[in-house]
């Protein structure tokens, strides 16, 4: 791998498609390497806008306005953050040369739930949650009845971060859900999966990399594990390590290659499983760092952002984990084009803890907009570190 200087000739240019607080720091870690960076979102002053070489503002699901930007550019790589993407675009971006991390069909299939979830249990049998597809209430009703059950998992199969996703009961919640999951999606709207649910003891993100090493063979690597909990579909805090029986771990890792390799290329992936005892549940899975893993920001000797970003450049990757961590998320709380922070000095008070502001210029009660990282020696108590931290950080409008 040959690194150019940036803004030459040489440059190596890559070109960060969604450019929100995950985008921002694996630009970081690109900018430290030389690389020449271009950050493109769909608003202004995104995060990633702030840190980049170069910073753009169009609509990524419009095929030309895409294909004009990147023939404008010429990244050498396309690394995207989001997956409101237009991905016929990208095929043919793909096609004409230009690598698109891991792959398009990863970026293809992890956008669409029913891609994914087919690919993960019916071509690859690996254990999922009972689920099936409706494309009307009665569908949505009917698989219910015919086994999913209660409780049971409705969510649109374009979306992410909880958005459009509810949990439902009984027979009497189905129809709100169902109206829920229709509106929230993103391009198909009307289509939804349900999930029966799965009495996990925890939840895990199964941080793994696929790098090349030092025989220039792309090998696949493990992050420590991390725990974390969700209210309402989005993450609120998370800790690594989570601790695991052995033989769980085994079933993860095996649940994560066996995806992992079926969506190829090079970079990080953020595995979501679903653990009780020994058993191992595949959910998800994001081709790119994952908001569960800011924690490997202090617990790591590499976080997810900095692996990313050396696995996508062809370079080694170390995933020993510090030291135990933790990170717990800062809200906006209130509406504001005008946020300012009080109180990021009593947090920073407390030992071992540290405060990442996103820089986002726009706040609403529920949007993240900062995260409080902790380590200790152990996870509880850098769970309550981070989120003491996270909890002193006062927004105010
Ligand atoms: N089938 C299920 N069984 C148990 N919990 C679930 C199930 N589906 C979703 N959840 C809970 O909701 C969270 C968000 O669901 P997920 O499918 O990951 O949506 P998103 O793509 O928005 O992150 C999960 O991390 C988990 O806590
Ligand atoms: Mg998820």
């Amino acid at each position: 791998m040959i690194i150019g200087s940036p803004l030459t000739p040489s440059a190596t240019k890559v070109m960060l498609l969604g450019s929100g607080e995950l985008g921002k720091e694996v630009i970081i870690a690109l900018q430290r390497y030389g690389v020449e960076v271009i950050a493109v979102d769909r608003y202004e002053n995104a995060p990633g806008h702030q840190v980049a070489h170069r910073a753009h503002t169009i609509d990524m699901t419009d095929a030309a306005a895409l294909k004009a930007l990147v023939n404008q550019e010429k990244p050498h790589l396309i690394v995207p953050e989001i997956e409101a993407l237009n991905t016929d675009a990208l095929a043919e971006i793909e096609r004409d040369g230009t690598t698109v991390i891991p792959t398009v069909k990863a970026v293809q299939l992890t956008m669409n739930r029913e891609g994914i979830r087919r690919l993960a249990a019916e071509t690859l049998k690996l254990p999922t949650s009972p689920y099936a597809f409706a494309r009307s209430e009665a569908e949505l009703q009917a698989a219910i009845d015919a086994g999913i059950g209660y409780p049971c998992f409705i969510k649109p199969t374009m979306s992410s971060s909880g958005k459009g996703q509810s949990r439902v009961t009984q027979a009497s919640e189905v129809k709100t859900a169902w109206d829920y999951a229709a509106s929230g999606g993103r391009v198909n709207q009307g289509v939804v999966i349900v999930e029966g649910q799965i009495a996990f003891d925890y939840e895990i993100t199964l941080l793994t990399v696929r790098a090349k090493n030092a025989q220039g063979e792309i090998q696949t690597y493990f992050c420590e594990p991390i725990g974390h909990v969700q209210e309402k579909g989005d993450y609120v805090e998370s800790w690594q390590p989570q601790v695991m029986t052995a033989e769980a771990l085994k079933s993860a890792q095996h649940v994560a290659k066996t995806i992992t390799d079926a969506l190829g290329g090079l970079g990080l992936f953020g595995v979501e499983l679903f653990v009780k005892g020994d058993q191992v549940w595949f959910s998800e899975v994001s081709p790119r760092p994952h908001d569960t893993g800011m924690v490997t920001m202090c617990s790591q000797r590499l976080s997810e952002f900095e692996l990313h970003a050396r696995a996508i450049l062809g370079l080694p990757v170390d995933v020993a984990m510090t030291n135990p961590g933790a990170s717990a998320v800062i809200y906006g709380g209130v509406e504001s084009q005008n946020l300012s922070y009080a109180g990021v000095e009593q947090a920073l008070a407390i030992p071992n803890t540290d405060i990442r502001l996103f820089g986002k210029p726009e706040s609403f009660t529920r949007r993240r907009m900062g995260v409080a990282l902790a380590t200790a020696s152990n996870t509880d108590q850098a769970r309550t570190n981070a989120k003491l931290a996270a909890s002193l950080v006062k927004p105010k409008a």
